[in-house]
């Protein structure tokens, strides 16, 4: 299978016809559709597939005897955020199996194991939580708290991996499989419009979280209740989002909120509740706390005179990471130099990096758009990006 025929059989599953955009959540039926085909094409080539406690999948290329503790892993994640790109995750994925097959085809003699990742909710679309299978796996989130972490509908996590054949109680760090690991090299589509060539190599993440707000007021009549007598929800929320523009410009972050919940969410009620999601990120921790303060004292001022209360919790943070430097730079040499950039966006190769030397390739995105349809690369990059992963695979893994 070549890269675009593996690219064309992913296309078509979770994408919503209308508008373009991919919905596949964690164990959903179109994320299984993916993991199928994961599995599939790690089979096609003789891949042994590893499914681990929390969620991912890695198929192992390694005709060698024994465990040994400097496999070379690349790969991302399969799930994707609501009406998503077809290139965020699936695009490492792709690229990885093409690479693979790239190295075959020139009679690479490995040195090391090669895996391929996919790594279970990586984008919190489902949960919450994001990049929530790598977290677990390298001890990032207390696994008690990530099986009482609930979906849209309710049912709690541990529900769903009981309900996909998993254990939930056997969640959590897994210093077996990340002991056998050396390294781990993420391809990814780039999110923003900074790279100007085909292929770069990530220098850092900027520190990033989420938050929930809770505002709690009085449901009741829209057209019966006079406005005095109001204890309306939405009018601190709207307040809260205007202040979190405000706040990102004054402390030079970026601060959105793109997903809320109204209860009961009718045209002829006063809502009772509305909670909302911030996803605040900026270049230093200092500045993203900031705007998060901020922005929580503007909400309480904007309830106080509407008499509805707010609650703040803190879902997920990622403090800053900067790649490790040798790997990079080894990886920028065996691409003739290739530029070196910092994203906004969060990914698994981040968290890893925690426990292990990570690095990361980004594919030119010519739009500059990303969780969104728009999101692209065009064909002669995606190629550019396999030939780079396969020439970085060969350096790491064969030499
Ligand atoms: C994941 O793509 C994130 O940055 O939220
Ligand atoms: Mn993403
Ligand atoms: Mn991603």
């Amino acid at each position: 299978m070549s890269f675009e025929e593996m690219w064309a059989a992913l296309l078509p599953v979770g994408r919503d016809e209308a508008t373009g955009g991919y919905h596949r959540f964690a164990w959903t039926p179109p994320e299984l559709e993916c993991r199928a085909w994961f599995v599939d094409e790690a089979r096609r080539r003789d891949l042994h597939v590893e499914h681990d406690p929390n969620g991912n999948m890695v198929a192992w290329w390694w005709p060698g005897d024994g465990s040994r503790g400097d496999a070379v892993l690349t790969g991302s994640h399969l799930d994707s955020v609501p009406g998503g790109g077809a290139f965020d995750g699936p695009l490492g994925v792709v690229s990885a199996f093409a690479a693979v097959d790239a190295l075959r085809e020139r009679g690479a003699a490995l040195t090391r194991p090669i895996g391929i990742g996919a790594f279970a909710e990586e984008e919190g679309a489902r949960f919450g939580v994001a990049c929530l299978g790598s977290r677990l796996l390298s001890g990032a989130i207390d696994p008690a708290r990530a099986r009482a972490l609930t979906d849209g509908d309710g049912r709690t996590f541990a529900e769903v991996m009981h309900n996909a054949g998993l254990d939930p109680d056997a969640i959590g760090p897994d210093d077996d499989l990340l002991g056998r690991i050396g390294c781990f090299v993420e391809l990814h589509v780039e999110q923003g419009r900074a790279l100007r060539e085909p292929v770069g190599v990530a220098s850092a993440i900027v520190p990033h979280g989420r938050w929930r707000f809770d505002f709690g007021g009085e449901g009741n009549h829209a057209g019966t209740t006079a406005l005095p007598d109001r204890r309306d929800p939405m009018l601190p929320f709207a307040g809260m989002v205007i202040a979190a523009r405000e706040a990102a410009e004054r402390n030079g972050t970026v601060a959105t909120v793109g997903k809320a919940r109204v209860v009961p969410g009718g045209v002829n009620a006063v809502a009772s509740s509305v909670t909302a999601w911030l996803d605040a990120r900026g270049p230093a921790d200092e500045a993203v706390r900031r705007t998060v303060k901020q922005i929580d004292e503007a909400a309480r001022v904007a309830a106080r005179p509407h008499r509805v209360s707010v609650d703040l919790a803190e879902e997920s943070y990622t403090e800053i990471v900067d790649f490790d430097l040798a790997l990079r730079d080894r990886i920028a040499g065996t691409l003739g130099g290739a530029p070196v950039l910092p994203t906004g966006a969060g990914h698994d190769a981040g968290i890893l990096s925690a426990r292990l030397p990570t690095a990361m390739l980004f594919v030119r995105n010519p739009t500059g758009v990303s969780h969104d349809p728009a999101e692209f690369a065009e064909p002669a990059d995606r190629l550019a990006g396999v030939e780079a992963l396969t020439a970085v695979l060969d350096d790491l893994a064969c030499g």
